[in-house]
């Protein structure tokens, strides 16, 4: 009987973590848990109620009313927020600016964690974000830091932009790839950083595929 484990996948913004763990996820018949559209969902929210993004007492009230669901389709995971449908809204250049501020707060992130931690309990799961092998799921069999250069980050990130119609500088997407990355990284609490039984895998030269198979032979073998 094949193991049903836990995949934990972390790294800086745009090294492929939601594409190739979305491909693990499928092809391991795993449920994939994108913890960033939670962030990012609580950001939007804030943002549209008007709550100061450092006020810790009001976005834990706010939080203790907001019910955010992760749901497969075969369009890709939708993010729903308090019922309502909000993939698209949550990936606009506005909340992936100020994610970052909403992230660093110490009660968003523990009811953040304590929701990701029971969707992960039964294991069969591939969970991609910032803290996930340092700290929600701080046993998983399976742990991989991914990473590549900001260069190549950032032209994936272009090319993202490209394909939704939208135009963007190549130097200003660097800059603020590099600055979400140093806040990432600086703030006090599950700060960005590979957990010490993390497996380092750089990008920079991979296509999707060999990521992907490399993950996946890692993970057929945790799984014996
Ligand atoms: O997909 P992308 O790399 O742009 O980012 P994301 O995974 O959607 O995460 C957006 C932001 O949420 C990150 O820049 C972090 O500030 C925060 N985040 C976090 O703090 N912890 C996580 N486990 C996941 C995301
Ligand atoms: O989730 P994260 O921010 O780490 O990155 P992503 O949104 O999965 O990937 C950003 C873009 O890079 C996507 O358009 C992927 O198709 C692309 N990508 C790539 O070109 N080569 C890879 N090895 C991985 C991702």
């Amino acid at each position: 009987m094949k193991k049903n484990i836990q995949i934990a996948i972390d790294g800086p913004a745009g090294a492929g973590k939601s594409t190739i763990a979305k491909i693990v996820a499928e092809k391991l018949g795993f449920t994939y848990i994108d913890t960033g559209a939670m962030y990012r969902a609580v950001t939007y929210k804030a943002l549209q109620e008007n709550i100061e993004l450092n006020d810790e007492k009001k976005l834990e009230e706010m939080l203790l009313k907001t019910t955010i669901e992760l749901k497969p389709s075969p369009n890709g995971q939708l993010v729903f927020l308090d019922g309502k449908d909000v993939t698209m809204k949550i990936r606009s250049h506005e909340v992936t600016a100020n994610v970052p501020k909403v992230a660093a707060i110490g009660k968003v992130r523990e009811i953040l964690v304590a929701i990701q931690k029971q969707l992960a309990k039964d294991g069969a799961v591939v969970m991609d974000g910032r803290d996930i092998g340092t700290n929600v799921l701080k046993d998983a069999e399976l742990k991989i830091f991914m990473s590549a250069s900001v260069e190549e980050r950032a032209k994936r990130r272009l090319l993202d932009n490209e394909k939704r119609g939208i135009s963007s500088d190549f130097e200003k997407l660097k800059e603020e790839i590099a600055l979400r990355d140093k806040q990432d990284m600086e703030r006090e609490i599950s700060p960005l950083v590979q957990a010490e039984d993390a497996i380092y895998l750089d990008t920079t030269d991979l296509s999707i595929e060999e990521v992907a198979e490399k993950i996946l032979h890692l993970a057929k073998e945790k799984m014996e």
